[in-house]
């Protein structure tokens, strides 16, 4: 990552995202903090640009209260203000309580509220008229996921010196899922403002480029969508194509090899009984990781009496999210009446199967519970990336560990050497999380050598290379055709 200065061409970087990467959290006596904020979003952008330096705009998380710019190490964050109706409306409605699901193959029915996207169209505004403010002649602008879907094109229009990035951390749905929003058009026509637009999988750029050609009229040469001049605006190409995002797997490997590290997975395993085999889940408390399928099938293997309550151990972080939205808190209290249960019915004096933890963890501690975990179980109904996956791969340079692995995440199209799942079928669900819990050493190793591999191979700074240099050389291409063929310096 150190080398990565000449990532963007000599061009200033200006980051957008719904969230700065830190978050202000106002706490009951109303004293005020900041933390790093949640998602993978974060955790795989932040240690890329940590080193370039850039403008990062987004919300500071709290309602309300205008905040400065202020610096952290090379970056310059700048806040934007959303109100209590804004959080209500573009955030929790359009963008939780619409496009989340919708992007999500419908597993929570979409709201389509004509309020919430009235707000959507005023926030995205905001955010593309502080970018334009902001940005320097000629900038890299990168626009990050499903909430800023409009800034694009407002940008385009706006400030057409400048290259506009996007990249979906999400899945992008198919075709006939897309097609139920009524406001297709404007958000194909609003991504369709990029140069460069990435997504996560091989799939979700195919469904891309077939929307844009339905619902934009824009039409595909391979990668390339060929976009239409549109009243003012000149027609222009935008390259469309799979950037499959990924982590910074050395420095989780080197936390891993902190010998403060290991003490402290072996005291966890302690803390837990020193169980023969212990399993983890990490997830975002959300109805899309398969939360309530993984706790159905472990209940089940205890029930079969496939799995000895004694002698398996499940610890599920469950990181607080989006409460105020109504399918999370359904399913906060499913999954604590169901783990209520399985604790109840299965655990004996002194021990519970299930290890419930709902709250965040910092980086060393999610090094030291890979490193205690004997199974990992990322088993999402559907999933952009999961990040988690790649987080526990790259800490096993033990060789030790078994992934069970859904094959709705993005990351089963690179780990192919985990136990692939499908995890609506509970049978199957259920054989690999045994087979996992009884995989001889040999296999974990061959397996996850191969796993770490494709991680190694694909790193965070391989990831930004890649997106970056497509972005670069649509600079490139942009600056010769403003200067008719000569060669401008760089402001
Ligand atoms: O990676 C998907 C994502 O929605 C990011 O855009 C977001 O920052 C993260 O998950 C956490 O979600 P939220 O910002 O809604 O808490």
């Amino acid at each position: 990552i150190a080398e990565m200065t000449h990532m963007t061409g000599g061009r200033e970087l200006v980051m957008v995202s719904n969230r700065l990467p830190v978050d202000r959290v106002t706490l009951e006596d109303g004293s005020m903090h900041w933390r790093a904020s949640p998602g993978g979003l974060v955790t795989a952008v932040e240690p890329i640009v940590e080193q370039l330096g850039c403008v990062w705009i987004g919300w500071a998380g709290d309602a309300g209260e205008e905040i400065e710019p202020f610096e952290v190490g090379r970056m310059r964050l700048a806040p934007i203000t959303l109100s209590i109706d804004e959080v209500a409306e573009y955030y929790e409605g359009f963008s939780n309580g619409t496009l989340w699901p919708l992007y999500h193959d419908v597993i929570a029915k979409p709201e389509y509220h004509r309020e919430w996207w009235d707000r959507y169209q005023s926030v995205n505004r905001r955010f593309a008229d502080r970018v334009a403010q902001e940005a320097s002649h000629g900038a890299i602008v990168w626009v990050h996921d499903y909430q800023l879907q409009l800034v694009p094109a407002m940008l385009r229009e706006a400030r057409p010196d400048l290259t506009i990035a996007f990249f979906l951390h999400i899945p992008f749905p198919p075709r006939r899922i897309f097609a139920q929003l009524p406001w297709r058009r404007q958000l194909v026509e609003g991504l369709l403002g990029s140069d460069v637009i990435g997504f996560q999988r091989v799939a979700d750029a195919i469904s891309f480029r077939a929307v844009a050609e339905r619902y934009g009229t824009a039409p595909s040469i391979g990668n390339t969508i060929v976009t239409p001049a549109r009243g003012e605006q000149p027609g222009h190409t935008a390259l469309a194509q799979e950037f499959p995002i990924s982590i910074d797997a050395a420095a989780f490997a080197k936390i891993a090899e902190q010998p403060e590290i290991r003490a402290r997975a072996l005291q966890i395993r302690q803390d837990l009984g020193n169980p023969k085999t212990i399993m983890l889940g990490v997830d975002r408390l959300d109805y899309t990781k398969g939360i309530r399928h993984r706790l159905k099938a472990f209940d089940e293997l205890i029930a079969d009496g496939e799995l000895e309550p004694a002698e398996a151990v499940l610890v599920q972080v469950a990181s607080p999210s989006r409460e105020r939205v109504e399918a999370y808190r359904q399913l906060r209290d499913d999954v604590e009446v169901t783990v209520g249960r399985i604790n109840g019915e299965r655990g004996s004096i002194g021990h519970s199967p299930v290890n419930y933890l709902h709250r965040s963890f910092t980086k060393d501690e999610m090094v030291a519970l890979y490193l205690a975990a004997d199974v990992l179980l990322v088993t999402p109904l559907r999933d952009g990336m999961n990040l988690v996956a790649k987080e526990y791969v790259a800490c096993r340079g033990d060789e030790r560990g078994a992934l069970v692995l859904s094959e709705f995440a993005g990351a089963a199209d690179e780990l192919r050497d985990a136990l692939l799942v499908n995890p609506h079928d509970i049978e199957g669900l259920k054989a690999a999380i045994l087979r996992a819990a009884h995989m001889p050493e040999r296999e974990q190793a061959r397996r996850m050598r191969g796993m770490r591999r494709a991680v190694y191979n694909n790193d965070v700074a391989h990831w930004a290379q890649n997106y970056l240099g497509a972005v670069c050389a649509a600079a490139d291409a942009k600056t010769q055709t403003q200067t008719g063929g000569r060669t401008e310096p760089i402001q």
